[in-house]
């Protein structure tokens, strides 16, 4: 396989894409990478993370995009604007034929609407990522990820890229609609597991007992874990994913689960509160 037919554009050089780029490269695939901040650039830059710093978007056989799908100013607030923005570069200059495969979580629909936008010049799969930075061994770049897309040509197209040249095993889904629910669902059930033992920590210090040592017995029966509770649901991901998985049911029917695990997480903050202010 003759890796100069198999030019990638990395958008988006934070957490996701930096680690991604960086597992291409040390596949010895030839990898440029774009992204709005100049810092983020040159160190990936400098790191040897990517080959050449993109301005135009021409050129490329696969375009992988893992730009921020939160609101800078809140992070736990979903925006789209980096999203489009690159969706918009992306339709005039993108490489007829080419694939995107979109690796950022997105709400339900939005794989459907970038194939809409970009009108199937490209082809557009989502492939949402599962990385956890704590744990990039084994819950990395290359661990199992599930792929969607709207049209087969797509799907083969995306399995191709990610499966036969990045050697990412993948679960293959019949809708990118599924695709985007499975990866917010994810998060939206974390959300829920942590919130649980935030009441159950409040409950506990409300009747003078033990959290841990309670944590500790229950955990020893085999098909329970309840999850410590730590400083409240914070960084972007578990949060904003929760509001898409939230924003979605709500067109179906009044999410109540999500909803009181938001609660219960506020109420928590203001529980712990003067805790976290003593320990700054
Ligand atoms: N970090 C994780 O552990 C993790 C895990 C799973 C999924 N995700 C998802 O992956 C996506 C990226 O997450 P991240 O943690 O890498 O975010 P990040 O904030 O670390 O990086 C996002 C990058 O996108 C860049 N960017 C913003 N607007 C842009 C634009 N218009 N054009 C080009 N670049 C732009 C930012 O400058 C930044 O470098 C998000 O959708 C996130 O939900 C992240």
């Amino acid at each position: 396989m003759s890796q100069s037919k198999n030019k990638i554009l990395v958008i988006g050089l934070g957490e996701i894409g930096y680690n991604n780029a960086r597992y291409m490269t040390e596949f010895g695939l030839d990898v440029d990478g774009y992204d709005i901040n100049a810092i983020a650039t040159t160190k990936a830059f400098n790191d040897k993370v990517i080959k050449n710093i993109a301005d135009n978007f021409s050129d490329y056989d696969y375009y992988v995009i893992c730009v921020s799908t939160h609101n800078p100013r809140d992070q736990s607030i979903p925006s789209l604007n980096a999203l489009n923005q690159v969706i918009d570069k992306l339709k005039h200059e993108a490489k007829i034929g080419a694939l995107v495969g979109v690796d950022s979580t997105i709400p339900t629909g939005t794989t459907e609407m970038i194939t809409e936008i970009l009108h199937h010049r490209v082809h557009v799969v989502h492939v949402p990522h599962r990385y956890y930075n704590k744990e990039k061994d084994i819950h990395g770049v290359n661990q199992l990820r599930v792929i969607g897309g709207c049209k087969i040509c797509c799907i083969n197209l995306g399995k191709y890229f990610y499966e036969e040249i990045l050697r990412i095993p993948l679960h293959t889904v019949s809708s990118s609609q599924i695709a985007e629910l499975c990866k917010v669902t994810e998060s939206a059930y974390r959300y829920i597991q942590i919130a649980f033992a935030e009441e159950l920590k409040i409950v506990c210090d409300k009747a003078g007992l033990d959290f841990n040592e309670l944590r500790n017995a229950i955990n020893t029966k085999w098909n329970v874990q309840i999850l410590e509770a730590r400083d409240g649901i914070n960084q972007h991901c578990i949060p904003k994913d929760g509001i898409m998985f939230k924003e979605f049911c709500l067109k179906y029917t009044k999410p109540q689960i999500i909803t009181a695990a938001q609660f219960i997480d506020q109420m928590y903050r203001r529980h712990i509160s003067p805790e976290i202010e003593r320990r700054v």
